[in-house]
């Protein structure tokens, strides 16, 4: 072994998990985790005349070839085992002036059709609940389930999508806020 692979493989074994027995302090990680601005989407699914969903910022794209996109979903999350039963999901990304909705799908134990009566729905092609008037939306099959921690990671392959130019909902320390322009 040269001295660069010696160097590797030493960094692998400095860089693997196995070296780090402790874990950083949950308030340190909340508390840092609480300065980023995130969109809010709402990851809604359907099984036959089921819908649910839930209020989500753990969302971002993967690839494009192919388009495929990423959410990470409490395991404990109502909405989790029918997305694990029906192998789709949409992704419907909120213009600001639709905080209400994102409320009513963070609400704790709140009847998946109550959540409905916000906004009006349709569907595109998997038949998981598109929102009227989201920045944007893209209707997925999941292709891949990765379970990390707490959370099961969902890559969905994204067969529909559809987009409206207007300014998207923000969370960050607790709120949601609005974008504004620094020009
Ligand atoms: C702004 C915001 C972002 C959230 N992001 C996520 C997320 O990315 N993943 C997740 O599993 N839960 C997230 N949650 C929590 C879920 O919305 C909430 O736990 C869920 O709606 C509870 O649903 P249930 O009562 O049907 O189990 C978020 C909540 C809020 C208010």
């Amino acid at each position: 072994m040269n001295a660069h692979q010696h160097a590797r493989v030493l960094s692998a074994a400095a860089l693997s998990s196995d070296a780090f027995s402790g874990s950083v302090d949950p308030s340190a990680f909340k508390l840092s985790m609480r300065q980023i601005a995130s969109p809010v989407g709402i990851i809604t699914t359907r099984e036959g005349d089921l819908r649910n969903g839930l209020t989500a910022t753990s969302i971002c794209s993967v690839s494009m070839e192919p388009p495929t996109m990423l959410v990470c979903v409490n395991r404990n999350a109502s909405a989790e085992k029918t997305i694990a039963a029906s192998g789709a999901f949409a992704i419907n990304m909120l213009a600001d002036a639709q905080h209400p909705v994102a409320r009513l799908f963070s609400t704790p134990k709140l009847c998946p059709e109550d959540r409905f009566a916000g906004g009006q729905w349709s569907e595109l092609v998997t038949g998981a609940p598109i929102l009227e008037g989201a920045v944007a939306t893209f209707d997925c099959v999941v292709q891949e389930c990765i379970t990390s921690g707490s959370h099961n990671l969902y890559i969905g392959r994204v067969i529909a999508t559809r987009s409206l130019d207007q300014d998207i909902l923000l969370y960050r320390d607790g709120a949601f806020r609005r974008l504004e322009s620094i020009n």
